[in-house]
C-alpha cells in the first residue's frame, strides 16, 4: 500500500500553512493526484487554493503536513521539485519587454533545455507567427498559451496551473482546456488545476476537490458530486416565505430531489458542479440557506 503511494506524482498530507501576521490560509488539506488525471482545486476567493499551489512549487514553505512532488518532499529537495514540473502561475510570469521566443529562450537556458524544443512548442500553441512581436502585444489568451509553452519547456510529467483560463473569454477559454485535454490524453502529463469556471471543470477534470476557508470539503469525480447533491435543481422564486412552497415541492412525486434555492426563478434543470459549489462554499452559504 505504502509503495502505491509513494509513486502518486501528487500527495498532500495534512497541509497547513499559516502566513506572517496570523491568516491561516491552509488548516490540513490532504489529497492524492494520480498518474495521467486532471485533478480541479476549486474553491472561492481565499480559499487557499494558490498557497496549496504555492507549496506544491516550493514558493510557499508549509508550516505544517507535508507535499510531495514526484517522490520528492517540497522541503528537502526544492530544486529537484521544481525540475519535476511545469508551473503557470496565476500571476504572468512573462517578460513584457520581450518577444515570445526570447522569453522561452529566457527559460530554455534558466533550466538548461536546448533551444530546439522552443520552436515546436511556440507551434503547438499557435503562436508561431507572433514569436519575434514583443509580449506587450499579445492578447491576454496568447499570453497564457505562452506560458504554458513556457511551462512545457522541461518536458515535465506533472503540470501545475493556477486559474489558466482566468479572465479569458469563453472561447479562448474552451481552447485551452482543449489543450490541457490533449496534454493529458496524448502525453499522460498530470495536470493539477485551480479554477473558479466550474462548468468547465466539470467537463475537464477527472476529480475535483473543493476547497473552502483552507479545508477541502467535496473530494470526488464532478459527476459523483452532482449525483450527491442530487440530479436536479429548483430555482425557487424567493417570497417573504418561501415556507409554504417548499413544504409543496418536498411533498412533491418521488423522482424529483430535494429542493434547493439558489436564485430567484422558479425552475426544474440538471444540478451541475456550480449548484455544489453553491451548496457546500460559505461564498454562498446565506443565499442558499433554507429557512427551517
Ligand atoms: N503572502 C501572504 N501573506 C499573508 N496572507 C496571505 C498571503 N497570500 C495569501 N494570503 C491569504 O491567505 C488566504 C488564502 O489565499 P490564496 O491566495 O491561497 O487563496 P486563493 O484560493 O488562491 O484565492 P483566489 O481565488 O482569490 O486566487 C487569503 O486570506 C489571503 O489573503
Ligand atoms: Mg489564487
Amino acid at each position: 500500500m505504502m509503495q502505491v503511494t509513494q509513486s502518486r506524482p501528487l500527495i498532500v498530507d495534512g497541509l497547513t500553512k499559516t502566513y506572517p501576521g496570523g491568516v491561516r490560509a491552509v488548516r490540513g488539506i490532504s489529497f492524492e493526484v494520480t498518474e495521467g488525471e486532471i485533478f480541479g482545486l476549486l474553491g472561492p476567493n481565499g480559499a487557499g487554493k494558490t498557497t496549496t499551489l504555492g507549496v506544491l512549487t516550493t514558493l510557499v514553505r508549509p508550516s505544517g503536513g507535508r507535499a510531495l512532488v514526484a517522490g520528492l518532499d517540497v522541503r528537502d529537495e526544492p530544486l529537484a521539485v521544481r525540475r519535476a514540473m511545469g508551473v503557470v502561475f496565476q500571476d504572468s510570469v512573462l517578460d513584457n519587454d520581450f518577444s515570445g521566443f526570447q522569453n522561452m529562450r529566457l527559460h530554455a537556458r534558466l533550466w538548461r533545455v536546448p533551444e530546439d524544443r522552443i520552436a515546436p512548442l511556440l507551434d503547438a500553441v499557435g503562436l508561431t507567427g507572433r514569436a519575434s512581436d514583443g509580449v506587450r502585444t499579445y492578447s491576454g489568451g496568447m499570453k497564457r498559451r505562452l506560458e504554458i509553452a513556457r511551462a512545457l519547456l522541461g518536458r515535465p510529467r506533472i503540470l501545475l496551473l493556477d486559474e489558466p483560463t482566468l479572465g479569458l473569454d469563453p472561447i479562448v477559454r474552451s481552447e485551452l482546456w482543449q489543450m490541457i485535454r490533449a496534454l493529458q490524453s496524448g502525453q499522460g502529463v498530470t495536470v493539477l488545476v485551480s479554477t473558479h469556471y466550474l462548468e468547465e471543470a466539470q467537463g475537464v477534470c477527472d476529480r475535483v476537490a473543493i476547497i473552502d476557508q483552507g479545508k477541502i470539503i467535496a473530494l470526488d469525480t464532478p459527476s459523483r458530486l452532482i449525483a450527491d447533491l442530487g440530479q436536479h435543481v429548483l430555482d425557487l422564486g424567493v417570497g417573504a416565505d418561501p415556507g409554504p412552497v417548499l413544504a409543496m415541492l418536498r411533498s412533491a412525486p418521488p423522482g424529483l430531489g430535494e429542493p434547493m434555492r439558489t436564485g430567484s426563478t422558479v425552475s426544474i434543470r440538471p444540478a451541475t458542479l456550480n449548484d455544489v459549489f453553491l451548496h457546500l462554499t460559505s461564498a454562498a452559504r446565506a443565499r442558499t440557506e433554507v429557512p427551517a
